[in-house]
């Protein structure tokens, strides 16, 4: 597949409006974008992203897609949206730092997506550590950050825009959640998709500049988990505590009832009710 400089691919139309594909004409990005990749049907932009970064994409290269038939959530699950609902999109990125660093990476981009949510519909997300957004304890996007092709990353958001509740499974009704649903009125993507993207490259790029501590700060303004008790599993293992900080590298501290401090810099947390 050969594209030029902001050359996008359509296969279809597009369902709605709202059309994704005219991402560029008021994008204000110095390179999140300039090459852009758009897909009517993908399997999972992802995967797709992650093959451009091997074949050597640069940095910035972005795809998107209206649905994905093998769509990917952290720890292998399955990622479902209707088409044309949500915003589904990955980045090639290739930042100069050690893998040890990359969940700081999650940290930037949970933060970064957070403020531009805001500041695009006035919705205010609590983050999960450690980059679930969630409104009223319902989650309405994901990410993934994909760091297995030499030299990238493939970040991948997945963002429930438009989508009313009979689109989730019955068994996501009760803990997913919209920015429609949350808004009771229909928000456009592609604004928020430009909002985004801007956001995050200028995250990206203080964070590449100066390292981690303004993302930590923006991150903290979001968080939603500080101060309540949490089950983390981490390889294997299950520990349960308060979530009591984040640490200047980003890990979460967690105090185990026996008043022990540990720090966690990679695991799933669920929130526990004070009673459990
Ligand atoms: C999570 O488990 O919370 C992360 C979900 C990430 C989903 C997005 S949708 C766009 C991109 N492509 C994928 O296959 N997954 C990510």
């Amino acid at each position: 597949m050969a594209i030029n400089d902001n050359e996008h691919i359509a296969l279809n139309s597009s369902p709605d409006s709202d059309d994704l594909r005219d991402l560029c004409s008021e994008l204000k990005t110095r390179g999140f974008a300039k090459k852009f990749l758009h897909f009517q049907q993908a399997g999972s932009t992802n995967q797709i992203a992650s093959d451009l970064a091997r074949k050597g994409y640069p940095e910035g290269t972005l795809v998107v897609a209206e649905e994905q038939t093998a769509g990917r959530g952290r720890w292998q699950r399955p990622w479902h949206s209707p088409v044309g609902k949500a915003l589904l999109f990955s980045l090639i990125l290739r930042p100069e730092i050690l893998p040890s660093q990359i969940p700081q990476i999650t940290l930037v981009v949970g933060a970064a997506v957070a403020q531009a949510v805001h500041r695009q519909t006035g919705i205010r997300a609590g983050i999960k550590w450690p980059n679930d957004l969630f409104y009223q304890g319902k989650k309405f996007c994901g990410i993934l950050v994909e760091g297995n092709v030499k030299n990238s990353l493939v970040l991948g958001i997945g963002v429930n825009v438009n989508q009313e509740s009979d689109d989730f499974p019955p068994q996501l009704r009760s803990t997913a959640t919209s920015l429609r649903m949350i808004k009771g009125e229909k928000v456009s993507r592609l604004p928020l998709l430009r909002r985004i993207l801007e956001t995050l490259e200028e995250d990206y790029e203080e964070y590449c500049r100066s390292g981690f501590a303004s993302a930590r700060r923006s991150w903290l303004q979001y968080e939603a988990i500080l101060g309540r008790k949490v089950r983390i599993a981490i390889g294997g293992q299950e520990y349960c505590g308060h979530a009591v900080g984040l640490a200047e590298d980003g890990a979460l501290l967690l105090r185990l009832p026996q008043g022990e401090e540990i720090r966690c810099s990679a695991g799933e947390v669920n929130l526990c009710r004070e009673d459990e």
